[in-house]
């Protein structure tokens, strides 16, 4: 029987520690049966959702790790022994059993990448479920027009760097993000074309959006929740829209607002769409033709923050909720 290393839970984290809840084990692969490859993994993808499914209980959209169990996510790699004709052995595939430095994977479940259309670390980021991400929020979900005005926090990391991208490619006329400190903020501006760019850590969010969109903002693209969330509420144009896309700073400690902040979205008459990603599976052609040819064009700058080996797995993780990363976090596994 083959074995692996894998990244194991080893106790329920608390906050945003959680390098030190996660373990390296080996594990038993299953044996190869029709339809499925056996994988060596090459980057797998660091999310704010694995961090989530490391609590008890069914609280995500997705099953929660149990402890002593391997995890897993999303992850690329290249098929090294094959029993089904859709993945040929040599072809680099995305599937969903990252956390692990080989893996059997389904068919059913696994996509073949065209490493011409893009490179295999863009199909995790720009290509891959993040960047699918920002184009749901921005386009079924916030019906995005030309000219508008947008506000996306978290804007230095991987959904959030996409969705203000993605909204000026697009047409939008001002786009805004948030992220913390001084060299997000720049890269934002200088490299991704960001009109402005708030520094959370050391700016008033509400003061500064009043400044820089005086109008109003049509769209807001939220990653982050809590006071940043009733910041942008204060700032919305009437009848603007909210795409509500996660609450990554429900994971550390602090105050949170009050649920009497609401009262902003009646007074805007402002709409608030929560999504989740999977439910626009329909539109996933049109989003990699869209984006691959930004990324010919070199008009999308598609950045990543990779950490070496599967033992900085716990670290990118943790980078990803103490906001060391920049763009997209990796975890390279292999050349
Ligand atoms: N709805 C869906 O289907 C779906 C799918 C995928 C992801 N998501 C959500 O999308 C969001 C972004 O995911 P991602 O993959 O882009 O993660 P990411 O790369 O880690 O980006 C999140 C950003 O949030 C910032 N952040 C972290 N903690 C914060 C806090 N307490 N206050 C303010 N900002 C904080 C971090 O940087 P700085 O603090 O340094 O600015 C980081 O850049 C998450 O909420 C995730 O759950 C939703």
């Amino acid at each position: 029987m083959k074995q692996t290393t894998a990244v194991l839970l080893a106790k329920r984290p608390e906050g945003i520690k959680v390098a030190e809840a996660l373990t390296l084990g080996t594990i038993d692969l299953p044996e190869l049966t029709a339809g499925t490859a056996l994988v060596r993994n090459q980057y797998m993808s660091v999310d704010p959702s694995t961090r989530g499914r490391m609590d008890p209980g069914e609280k995500q959209y997705t099953t929660n790790f149990e402890i002593g169990g391997a995890l897993d996510g999303s992850a690329i790699g290249v098929v090294v022994e094959s029993a089904s004709d859709l993945l040929p052995v040599g072809s680099t595939v995305r599937h969903r059993m990252g956390w692990r430095e080989y893996a059997v994977v389904s068919d059913a479940a696994t996509t073949i990448c065209d490493l011409e259309k893009a490179p295999a670390m863009s199909w995790l980021a720009s290509m891959g479920q993040t960047g699918f991400t920002a184009y749901a929020g921005l386009v079924p979900v916030g019906h995005l027009q030309e000219g508008e005005t947008v506000f996306v926090t978290g804007a230095g990391g991987a959904v959030g760097s996409m969705a203000g991208q993605f909204a000026r490619l697009m047409g939008a006329s001002i786009v805004i993000g948030s992220a913390g400190g001084p060299e997000k903020c720049a890269w934002l501006r200088e490299e991704c074309g960001f009109d402005h760019v708030i520094d959370y850590r050391s700016e008033n969010v509400r003061e500064a959006l009043g400044t820089v969109a005086p109008d109003g903002i049509d769209l807001f693209f939220d990653n982050v929740g809590g006071w940043q969330m009733v910041d942008a509420f204060h700032n919305m144009r009437i009848h603007g829209r909210i795409s509500m896309c996660g609450a990554v700073s429900n994971f550390a400690s602090g105050d949170q607002p009050s649920l009497a902040e609401l009262i902003e979205i009646v007074l805007r008459r402002v709409s608030i769409h929560g999504f989740i990603v999977r439910d626009y599976e329909d539109l996933r052609p049109e989003f990699e033709e869209r984006v691959s040819g930004w990324l010919a064009s070199g008009e999308l700058v598609d950045r990543a923050t990779v950490y070496e080996g599967i033992g900085n797995a716990g670290a990118g993780l943790e980078g990803l909720l103490n906001g060391a990363n920049l763009g997209k976090a990796l975890i390279r596994l292999s050349e």
